[in-house]
């Protein structure tokens, strides 16, 4: 997630000091790198560095752009650490083109190996700078920009929000989508495009969608559309937003988190973009390692937890999950170089978790890390890292990072099962197509909003819960229980369902609420025979079940569905999201801030 503007100026005012505000609302987009380019005297002038927007406003006096037209990026590094080189915009080789890009061009290594052999030469590792080169080289053979855009446009694969100028049109921004947010604004004093609304609200409440697969000329006096397919042109008038500037942040949700669980369509789709080159590349270091550990803290551990069911059921590898604190002075003694350790942490600032990967690497085994940071310690300590792709998360407690990592994860142990040949077509095309739904099974599943609601009045009061989950939805369960913990500081336990009668059955009496996490795979038919041993006991159940689950619906109180045919390893994606909005509607019901719990710190620093 990046943030993107254009700005086109009546009367010859300075574009500079409007795009730095733009941008500074954007700031919750991204924010490692930022920069603005326009064309002066019929040259493009890029003023753009690593750094927050006020350093880099400090360094390089970025809101001094003296011309009516231009662009602007603050930036959530995916493709390439944050420095200078990578910050947008980025240009061509010619000067004469700059872009920036919010999004992930998927076959920006084919794109770019192909204009590379045509003598285009890159400065960046990004996968924007391919976008400037491949419009060059349509106006080299003789395409007017808009068009070239057009055409180039059409070769990319992924998700682009995009905004160019030209030294060929220096009056114009050219602007096209395709599943990444960009919206436009039209005013008395000028035109503008952004990632998002706020951008530009104080100047203009007159609002114009683009919609996927169209693109936008737009100058001082006007703004036209066009469709991406054919260029034919597209009518739209603008609407009034009536929206606050707080509201529009948070796109119209009263916190971050709730936006932050309603964005997992799109950041689980996003985080499936991991590049192949990666994913194989892990395969083939875990493929030839004699151990190896996962290691995380808090809700990056609870990915790990599940991943471990997926290593063992898919690739019929053996990986141990470990919570970093306890890492090195648990499991010191086995780490050597034949050992891979996996390092997940949404932030990758995690200061237990570098520790413990520092003691790793120090005893010789090889990092590899998945973070939603690229460029933080964990990416510069790991040999492979993957970005998640999850954009900036606000909200203290994780919810789209634990989706997203619980993704890229399935995807590294497909990797490695493919690798090791011992997942069969039919099953990997299962897989393959389940990755494939996955956005709309969760889109389906947000649906459930008010039905949790209804369970959160009926249970907010409660003194305490139980989480129970089997096989890979233990980690569901612990992950459900850490958020109403965080949120909600309600004393709760999770467990493996079958380890209850163990002890915690103790605790039960009548009225103590149960939530089960009970989808229906091999598990299925035992966790019956928990919820029944709950239930005689008085107990709540509260089920979060398949839609076609009859049996544990008719035992359950209270039940929320979910849709059919989820393939187990993808199960705690879809089925944590009633977890994640009943810990928030009981965090908000009990008059708590869920975007900032107490004694919690987004990214924990201290061990
Ligand atoms: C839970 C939560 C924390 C973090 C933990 C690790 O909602 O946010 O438990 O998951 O502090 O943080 P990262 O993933 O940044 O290493």
């Amino acid at each position: 997630m990046c943030g993107i503007v254009g700005v086109a100026l009546k009367n010859g005012f300075e574009v500079g000091p409007v795009i730095y505000e733009c941008l500074k609302r954007l700031e919750y987009r991204g924010y490692d790198s930022v920069g603005e380019a326009a064309v002066i005297d019929g040259k493009i002038v890029v003023k753009k560095d690593k750094g927050k927007i006020d350093e880099v406003e400090h360094e390089l006096a970025i809101s001094r752009l003296p011309a009516p037209v231009g662009i602007g990026h603050t930036r959530w590094a995916t493709h390439g650490a944050p420095s200078a080189e990578n910050a947008h915009p980025h240009t061509d080789c010619l000067n004469s083109i700059a872009v920036v890009h919010n999004g992930i061009i998927e076959n920006f290594m084919q794109l770019r190996q192909e204009l590379e052999r045509e003598g285009h030469s890159f400065k960046s590792r990004t996968d924007t700078e391919v976008v400037a080169h491949l419009v060059e080289s349509y106006v080299r053979s003789g395409d007017n920009f808009v068009e070239a855009v057009r055409k180039a446009a059409k070769r990319l694969n992924g998700a682009y929000a995009l905004a160019m100028i030209s030294i060929s049109d220096p009056d114009e921004i050219v602007c096209v989508r395709k599943e990444s947010p960009l919206v436009l604004g039209t005013s008395k004093n000028g035109n503008f495009c952004a990632s998002d609304i706020p951008a530009f609200l104080p100047r203009t409440n007159q609002v114009i969608l683009l919609e996927d697969d169209e693109m936008a000329v737009i100058t001082s006096e006007k703004i036209t559309l066009f469709r991406l397919s054919d260029g034919a042109t597209v009518l739209r008038e603008p609407f009034t937003v009536d929206w606050s500037i707080e509201r529009a942040v948070k796109t119209g949700y009263p916190h971050f988190m709730l936006k932050e669980i309603h964005e997992q369509p799109i950041s689980v789709r996003n985080a499936l973009r991991t590049h192949p080159i990666y994913l194989d590349l892990m395969a083939l270091t875990m493929d030839r390692a004699k151990r190896i550990f996962l290691i995380a803290c808090g809700t990056s551990n609870h990915a790990c937890i599940a991943a471990s069911y997926t290593f063992a059921n898919l690739a019929k590898v053996s990986v141990t999950p470990v919570v970093a604190s306890e890492f090195i002075d648990s499991y010191g003694a086995l780490i050597d170089q034949d050992t891979v350790v996996l390092a997940v942490s949404q932030s990758g600032e995690t200061a237990d978790t570098l520790s413990a990967v520092r003691g790793a690497r120090e005893r010789g085994a090889t990092i590899l890390g998945i973070s939603n940071s690229v460029g933080s310690t964990l990416t510069r300590l790991s040999d492979v890292y993957i970005g998640q792709n999850s954009g900036p998360e606000i909200g203290v407690a994780a919810t789209k990072t634990f989706t997203a990592q619980v993704a890229v994860l399935t995807k590294i142990a497909i990797a490695l099962a493919h690798k090791r040949q011992v997942l069969r077509p039919a099953e990997l095309e299962t897989l393959e197509s389940a990755f494939v739904k996955l956005p709309d099974w969760l889109s389906q599943v947000l649906l459930q909003e008010d039905q949790v609601m209804r369970i959160a009045e009926k249970y907010a009061e409660k003194e305490s819960f139980c989480y129970l989950g089997r096989g890979i939805n233990v980690a569901t369960a612990l992950e459900g229980r850490l958020k109403l913990l965080e949120l909600a500081y309600i004393p709760a336990i999770a467990y493996a369902a079958g380890e209850s009668k163990h002890g915690f059955i103790s605790v039960v009496e009548a009225g103590y609420p149960v939530i089960f996490v009970a989808p229906k795979d091999e598990t299925h038919s035992k966790i019956i025979g928990n919820v029944m041993e709950m239930k005689a006991r008085g107990a709540r159940i509260i089920s979060i079940i398949d839609e076609d689950d009859a049996e544990v619906g008719s035992l359950s109180d209270d039940i929320v569905r979910m849709p059919a045919g989820i393939p187990s390893s993808l199960s705690p994606i879809v089925y944590v999201v009633p977890l994640q909005f009943l810990a928030y509607q009981i965090s908000v019901k009990r008059g708590h801030d869920p975007d900032f719990p107490r004694n919690l710190a987004k990214s924990v620093t201290v061990q």
